[in-house]
């Protein structure tokens, strides 16, 4: 269905230095001064998106996932930075240049149920997706068979059992589903997923994550996976990318970023995720968080690294100079933004 034939890790999105402060509503006073505030929610972010890979984006609360997927969307204009599709720098602004835009990236959000129109059956939902996107067909039978292969490539079998049923009658995983085949209504070549499975229960998380899985290899998807979750990145994604305070801090294939975490904060994020296999060190990890565990303002974000007041491994030039990314050495393109791998300093 869509265009299987590009080779598997042709680049299909990247961001390039991508930046976003949200202004923040001033005082009188911060106007008379000509203050500025921004929550520098997204600070030079790259990430580059292959057709058949999925990357995970991994971080906590507030650290900018949302808002590198939107970026990518083209839900929100960026401050800086640039999006490429197919190399070429993209800037849409709604109308038909986002249709189509929207035609090859597709984004699937956390909550199936917000996402989905409650007053509408499943087969509104997902024809309208084929109509607005040129896949409907021109006639009623060719419509009816776009719509069961969409129902079909997402598992949810026999297609007539679904089409006329309202979101309020299928279970969450169900849901995500139907939004999972809206997407796929465009034949897009990117799908954003924003914490797809996070709001499912676990026993279900599996089955979406395979779906998903199974997409990237039978349609050649490139995948964008934001999560919490890292012990799932090792599980589905081919590469991690870990973001802390709207800058990204280390990267590499999954095994190795999950498995020989470089980056002081995402040991803290591996070693603070419930394991199964380890009985021990939680409590050691978290008394190790120098921050009580507290995320930092990203109006005024910590100078330097901005992980530092929180690091149990800071040294002084780590609240003075912003680390660049660097050479871990241990696997091909494993890096992270710390001064600990600095070569120079261990000479
Ligand atoms: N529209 C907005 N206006 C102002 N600030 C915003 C806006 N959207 C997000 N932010 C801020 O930007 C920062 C990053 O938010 P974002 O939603 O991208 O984080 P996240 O990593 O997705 O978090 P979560 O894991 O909770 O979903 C937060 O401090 C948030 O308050
Ligand atoms: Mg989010």
């Amino acid at each position: 269905m869509t265009s299987t034939k590009a080779p598997s890790g042709e680049v299909v999105l990247e961001a390039v230095g991508l930046t976003k402060h949200f202004p923040v509503r001033r005082r009188l006073r911060q106007i008379l001064r000509k203050e500025h505030d921004a929550v520098h929610a997204v600070d030079d972010v790259h990430l580059t998106l292959r057709r058949g890979r999925v990357v995970a984006l991994v971080g906590e609360s507030g650290s900018g996932k949302s808002t590198v997927a939107r970026l990518l969307a083209q839900l929100y204009p960026r401050t800086g930075g640039d999006i490429r599709l197919h190399g070429a720098s993209t800037r849409v602004k709604g109308g038909r240049p986002f249709r189509e835009y929207a035609a090859r990236v597709q984004m699937i959000f956390q909550d199936p149920f917000a996402s989905l129109n409650p007053v509408h059956t499943i087969r509104y939902h997902l024809t309208r997706a084929l109509k607005i996107h040129g896949n409907a067909g021109s006639t009623a039978d060719e419509l009816e068979a776009a719509l069961h292969d969409l129902l079909t490539r997402v598992s949810l079998t026999p297609p007539e059992r679904y089409l006329d049923k309202f979101p309020h009658e299928l279970s969450g995983g169900q849901r995500q589903r139907v939004a999972i085949a809206r997407a796929l209504g465009a034949r897009p070549e990117a799908l954003l997923a924003d914490e797809p499975v996070s709001m499912l229960d676990v026993s279900i998380r599996l089955g979406v994550l395979n779906l998903l899985r199974d997409l990237k290899e039978r349609l050649n998807l490139a995948i964008l996976y934001i999560t919490h979750d890292i012990a799932s990145a090792r599980y589905f994604a081919d590469e991690t990318l870990v973001m802390y305070a709207g800058r990204m801090v280390e990267g590499g294939d999954s095994e190795t970023v999950t498995q020989a975490p470089a980056h002081p904060y995402t040991r803290l994020l591996i070693d603070s995720a419930p394991d199964p296999d380890r009985l021990t060190g939680d409590a050691g990890a978290l008394e190790e968080d120098r921050g009580n565990g507290e995320p930092p303002s990203l109006i005024k974000p910590p100078s330097g690294c901005r992980f530092h007041p929180r690091c149990p491994a800071a040294m002084p030039r780590c609240s003075t100079d912003r680390p660049v990314p660097l050479e871990i050495g241990d696997a091909p393109g494993h890096w992270a933004a710390c001064w600990l791998y600095d070569k120079a300093e261990a000479a």
